[in-house]
């Protein structure tokens, strides 16, 4: 069984990364074989709206920009699950994983037979600053799982306040949803 996580901090052993790890950790303690991706190490362009708003994406399911997107879909495509983590930025998204996730969302529309419905995910909001903008930021996650069709197994909020105990929340996210998985 594969877990795939993206992470979407530039920082490499900041709160994301952290979180990251443990949700890996506990998936790999489930028996899983994980991977992490990080998203600012990857070319990904934003979405270019092409045409009248819709292209390939729809047509035929894939994005017709070259640079690495095809090939950070393909590894979440491949995994059996996937993980996704954020710095929370401005109660959103941080730029890396808006630009990965909104196309995502546009091929997994014209997807024919190797969307991302039904794979299970966890997703995580990594609030470091205030902690403000952590609700919002899960809220748009919520509504990337729902178009996606992902198969939500838990949504976690983190902020500097919580980081100490929620590190166990994520690590057994990520052991549930592979022991989830192989009932
Ligand atoms: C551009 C920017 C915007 C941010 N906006 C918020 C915010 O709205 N709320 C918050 O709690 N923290 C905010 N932060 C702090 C990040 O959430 C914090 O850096 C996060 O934990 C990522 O940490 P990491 O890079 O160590 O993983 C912001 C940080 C940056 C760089």
């Amino acid at each position: 069984m594969k877990v795939v996580a993206l992470h979407g901090s530039p920082n490499v052993d900041g709160l994301t990364a952290s979180l990251t790890e443990a949700v890996l950790a506990g998936a790999s303690e489930a028996g899983a074989a994980t991977n992490m991706i990080q998203l600012t190490e990857r070319e990904i362009a934003h979405c270019g709206q092409c045409g009248n708003g819709w292209h390939k994406c729809r047509e035929e399911g894939w994005c017709v920009i070259e640079d690495d997107f095809a090939q950070t879909r393909k590894a979440v495509l491949n995994a059996d699950a996937w993980v996704l983590v954020t710095p929370v930025y401005f109660g959103e998204f941080s730029e890396c994983v808006k630009a990965f996730t909104d196309r995502l969302r546009r091929c997994n529309v014209g997807a024919r037979g190797e969307g991302l419905n039904g794979k299970p995910v966890v997703g995580v909001a990594a609030a470091g600053g205030s902690g403000g903008g952590t609700a919002t930021c899960l809220l748009a996650m919520d509504r990337l799982f729902s178009h996606i069709g992902a198969d939500v197994a838990d949504l976690i909020t983190v902020t500097r306040r919580s980081a100490e105990y929620k590190h166990a929340a994520v690590r057994a996210a990520g052991k549930a949803m592979v022991e989830a998985m192989k009932a």
